[in-house]
């Protein structure tokens, strides 16, 4: 397949961005409480039947699941990355650094999301149950072909280009720490997406199209997995939303509003990935047939 990315540049660009997690998070840099954490195209809480302050805190609480859940998919990646860069090591040593330093920031990624989320917990007042744990994510996903995972990934990482250039970037009323995190992880999320896009070329080189249709359904059926932990932590949100309003939603009324936080949560972490443009792009020279398959797809989970 080709592609415009080299080695040499990603790890170019990750080395000017590179930033420290002390640089971003603790210190006088704190959450403010007053003001949402996630864009309303994510979120989806302005066109439920809430009470303003409900409305407030229901996106907080996805703000805190929304980076949790990044931090559960990086504890996958991490190990991946080792494993796909390990066998060669040498002769290019543009691509054996450029995939360390990925794994380096993926590792900082991690740690940044869980201080984020001591952080939050305190501020915040009321514990908010998160699905996992992530090892146990991490061993179903990495059962899977390499491939299947690749892919995976590749999704992730246009996903998150997308939700920080399309919707958190021009949204001036977002909390400016929160905000600022996202910042911060989509700059060295660029370089990644690059960087998977050339790892699919070398893990398909030669390889004849049956088979990546196979490792395409591979990564739908991690998919579906990961669909039903999504689901599960839209009814934890609706626990941690009563719990922290101090009101109990009607039957009717919880479940109603427990299908719209689900399709919220798809369009987030499914759709608005698998319809990205350049992940598209991707599919489409390896296997015409997968992109098609996949662009049918696409509507169920916006
Ligand atoms: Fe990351
Ligand atoms: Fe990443």
């Amino acid at each position: 397949m080709q592609t415009s990315y080299t080695y040499a540049s990603a790890l170019a660009a990750s080395q000017r961005i590179n930033w420290k997690v002390e640089d971003i998070i603790g210190g006088g840099k704190r959450l403010d409480f007053d003001k949402p954490f996630m864009p309303e195209a994510l979120a989806r809480v302005s066109a439920v039947d809430l009470p303003a302050r409900e409305k407030l805190l229901l996106n907080q609480i996805r703000g805190n699941g929304y980076l949790y859940l990044f931090g559960l998919v990086e504890e996958f990646i991490l190990p991946f990355l080792l494993d796909h860069t390990r066998p060669r090591l040498t002769p290019d040593d543009a691509r054996c650094r450029a995939f360390l330093q990925f794994a380096g920031e993926e590792a900082k990624h991690i740690d940044l999301f869980k201080r984020f989320k001591a952080e939050f917990d305190d501020g915040f007042g009321t514990a908010c149950a998160v699905v996992g744990p992530p090892d146990a994510v991490a061993k179903v996903v990495l059962a899977h072909k390499p491939l299947s995972v690749a892919l995976l990934i590749l999704h992730l990482e246009w996903m998150t280009q997308r939700h920080f250039i399309e919707m958190i970037r021009d949204d001036t009323g977002l909390d400016p720490q929160f905000a600022s995190l996202l910042r911060h992880h989509w700059m060295e999320e660029a370089q990644h997406a690059m960087l998977d896009t050339l790892m699919i070329a070398e893990l398909t080189d030669g390889l004849p199209e049956a088979e990546v249709v196979a490792a395409v359904d591979g990564s739908l059926e991690i998919g579906g997995a990961f669909d039903g932990l999504l689901k599960q932590q839209a009814a934890f949100d609706l626990d941690a939303l009563e719990k922290a309003s101090g009101r109990t939603l009607g039957e009717a009324e919880r479940a109603k509003l427990h299908e719209q936080q689900h399709q919220a949560q798809r369009w987030t972490f499914l759709g608005s990935g698998i319809g990205h443009p350049n992940f598209l792009g991707t599919i489409g020279q390896i296997s015409p047939a997968s992109r098609k398959r996949l662009e049918e797809i696409v509507p169920v989970f916006a």
